[in-house]
C-alpha cells in the first residue's frame, strides 16, 4: 500500500492507494489562510501537522488493515510557501505562502538582476520564495538572522515525518535559487538574494527516497518505522503525475484556488518574458511549462463568502447548458496576477453592473473573468511552442459541468473528464511513493486516467465567447491606466 498526501492551500488530503494503483480511500482536514495585511497570505506549519495527524488516524480507523500495509508516502504540496526553521527546527514566524504579493518590490530588484531570469528560466515573481526572504531581511531581520533552513510546504511536512531536511526539483525550481536546466542549486541565485547554500535541504528527484520514518513518528502514527518516504513534488507536477502529463503535448486545466494551464515539456525551454512558468517536473529529465491566475476558484469562494452562499449552489443556480456572454465583466485579480500580466498590485473589479444585476449575472461574470484569464494563459503558452490539442480538467471547479463547457467553449479546446472523480495530487504522490520503493519506471505507473466524457466547445458559442475574450483583453490596460 501507498500513502499519498497533498499539502493544498485550502486543506490537506490523504489518499490510500494499492500495489495495483487503484484507490481504496482518502479523507480530507481543512485549514485557514490569514490575510493580515492587505497582499498577505500566510498559514500556520501547525494547522498542517495537526491535519496530517487527523486525516491520517482517520485512514487508519477506516482502513486499519491497508494502513498497517503502507510500505511508503509520497507528498505533494502547495508551492513557493518560505517555512522558515532556526538551527533547533522551531517553525520561526508563519508560512509565507505562493499568492501572497508584499514583496513585489523585492521580486522587481532580483528580477532585474543580470542572469537571475537566465538561471532559473523564470520571472521572479512575487510569490516566488527567493524575494520573500528578502523580504524578511529588510522588514524582520531578527528572524532573517536566525534561518538555517528554508523548507517549502511539502517539504516541512516530509521532515516532520523523517526528520531529514530534503527538497525536490519540481518544487524547488519555484524558488529562483534552482538552475532550473541542470537541477541543482545556483550559487549566483543564493548570492543575489542573500542566501546560503547551507539554508537548502539536500536536493532530490520526487521520486528518489529521502529516508525512513522517524521511529517516534512511526509508532505514533501506528506505521512501520520501515516506512519510506520519497521526496514528492509541488502540486502542479504532482497532479500531472497523477493523470499521467509528463510527455510532450500532454496537459491540464486546473480549477483550484489558483487556476492552472500546464503543458509537459521534453526539454528545458524556457520563455520568461512570457510569463510563462517552465519549472522541472517531478520525474528525471522532464520539465514542464504553465501558465498561473492567481485567484481561480479563490475568486468564486470570495463572492460565495459575500453572498452568504456555497460556491457549488452558486454555479449550479446557472442550470446545466452554457449560457452566451454575459453583460457583467469581471476582471479575476482578487491577488494582483502572474500569468500573463506580472502584476502585484493589480486588484479586482465589476464592470457594467445594471441595476437589475442579480447574483446569478455576478456568479456568471465571475466563472467567465477566471475563464477568460486562463485563455490568457493558454495563449501565453502557445508563444513557447508548446503544443495543447486538448486538456483533462481537474481541481475542485472542475466538478461544475457548467464551467467546464465555458472553459471548452473558451479555449475552443475538447476538454477530458476523469471517470474516477478527482484524486489529481494525492494520487500522483502516492504513484512517486510506488517508483520510488519499487524501482518502477515512471511511464508504468503514471498512467492516464479512464475518460468518463469529452466535453466538446459549443461551437454556436465559440464565436460569442472568442469576441468576449477579445472585450476582456482590454480590461486590463484600461484599469491599469486608472491606478
Ligand atoms: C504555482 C502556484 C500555485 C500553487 C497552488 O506556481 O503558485 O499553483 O502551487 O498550490
Amino acid at each position: 500500500m501507498y500513502l499519498g498526501l497533498d499539502l493544498g492551500t485550502s486543506g490537506l488530503r490523504a489518499l490510500l492507494v494499492r500495489e495495483d494503483g487503484t484507490p481504496v480511500g482518502a479523507t480530507e482536514r481543512g485549514y485557514p489562510v490569514a490575510h493580515p495585511h492587505a497582499g498577505w497570505s500566510e498559514q500556520d506549519p501547525a494547522d498542517w501537522i495537526a491535519a496530517c495527524r487527523t486525516t491520517l488516524s482517520e485512514l487508519k480507523a477506516t482502513y486499519p488493515v491497508e494502513f498497517a500495509g503502507i510500505a511508503g508516502i509520497g507528498i505533494s504540496g502547495q508551492m513557493h510557501g518560505a517555512t522558515l526553521l532556526d538551527s533547533a527546527d522551531n517553525v520561526l514566524r508563519p508560512c509565507i505562502l505562493w499568492n501572497d504579493t508584499r514583496c513585489h518590490a523585492e521580486a522587481a530588484a532580483l528580477d532585474a538582476m543580470p542572469g537571475v531570469r537566465d538561471i532559473s528560466g523564470n520571472i521572479v515573481f512575487p510569490g516566488f520564495t527567493a524575494p520573500k526572504l528578502v523580504w524578511v531581511k529588510n522588514h524582520e531581520p531578527d528572524v532573517f538572522e536566525k534561518v538555517a533552513k528554508v523548507l517549502l510546504p511539502k517539504d516541512y511536512l516530509v521532515f516532520w515525518l523523517t526528520g531529514i531536511h530534503s527538497g525536490d526539483m519540481s518544487d524547488a525550481a519555484g524558488t529562483t535559487w534552482l538552475d532550473v536546466a541542470a537541477r541543482d542549486w545556483s550559487n549566483d541565485l543564493l548570492q543575489a538574494s542573500g542566501m546560503r547554500a547551507d539554508q537548502m535541504p539536500k536536493l532530490h528527484e520526487g521520486c528518489d527516497v529521502v529516508g525512513h520514518l522517524r521511529p517516534d513518528q512511526a509508532t505514533e502514527l501506528g506505521l512501520a518505522p520501515t516506512v519510506r518516504v520519497v521526496a514528492g513534488g509541488g502540486d502542479n507536477a504532482v497532479a500531472a503525475c497523477g493523470i499521467g502529463a509528463f510527455d510532450e503535448g500532454d496537459g491540464f486545466v486546473s480549477l483550484g484556488t489558483s487556476g492552472v494551464l500546464l503543458s509537459a515539456r521534453d526539454s528545458f525551454a524556457p520563455m520568461p518574458d512570457s510569463a510563462v512558468h517552465t519549472f522541472c517536473h517531478a520525474v528525471p529529465d522532464k520539465w514542464y511549462q504553465m501558465g498561473v491566475m492567481l485567484a481561480a476558484t479563490d475568486s468564486l469562494n470570495w463572492l460565495a463568502r459575500i453572498l452568504d452562499s456555497a460556491p457549488a449552489d452558486l454555479v449550479n443556480a446557472l442550470g446545466a447548458d452554457l449560457m452566451a456572454p454575459g453583460d457583467v465583466d469581471f476582471l479575476p485579480y482578487l491577488s494582483g496576477e502572474r500569468t500573463p500580466h506580472n502584476d502585484a498590485q493589480i486588484r479586482g473589479g465589476f464592470l457594467n453592473l445594471d441595476i437589475a444585476t442579480d447574483r446569478a449575472a455576478l456568479t456568471q461574470a465571475v466563472i467567465e473573468g477566471v475563464s477568460f484569464g486562463l485563455r490568457d494563459s493558454l495563449e501565453a503558452l502557445r508563444t513557447t511552442g508548446a503544443r495543447l490539442d486538448r486538456l483533462i480538467a481537474i481541481g475542485g471547479g472542475a466538478q461544475s459541468r457548467y464551467w467546464v463547457q465555458l472553459l471548452a467553449t473558451t479555449f475552443n479546446l475538447p476538454i477530458d473528464l476523469p471517470a474516477k472523480g478527482e484524486l489529481g495530487a494525492a494520487l500522483g504522490a502516492a504513484r512517486l511513493a510506488m517508483i520510488g520503493v519499487t524501482g518502477a519506471a515512471p511511464a508504468e505507473v503514471m498512467t492516464k486516467p479512464e475518460i468518463a466524457e469529452t466535453i466538446q466547445p459549443n461551437a454556436e458559442l465559440t464565436g460569442a465567447f472568442d469576441d468576449a475574450y477579445g472585450h476582456f483583453r482590454k480590461l486590463y490596460p484600461s484599469v491599469k491606466a486608472l491606478l
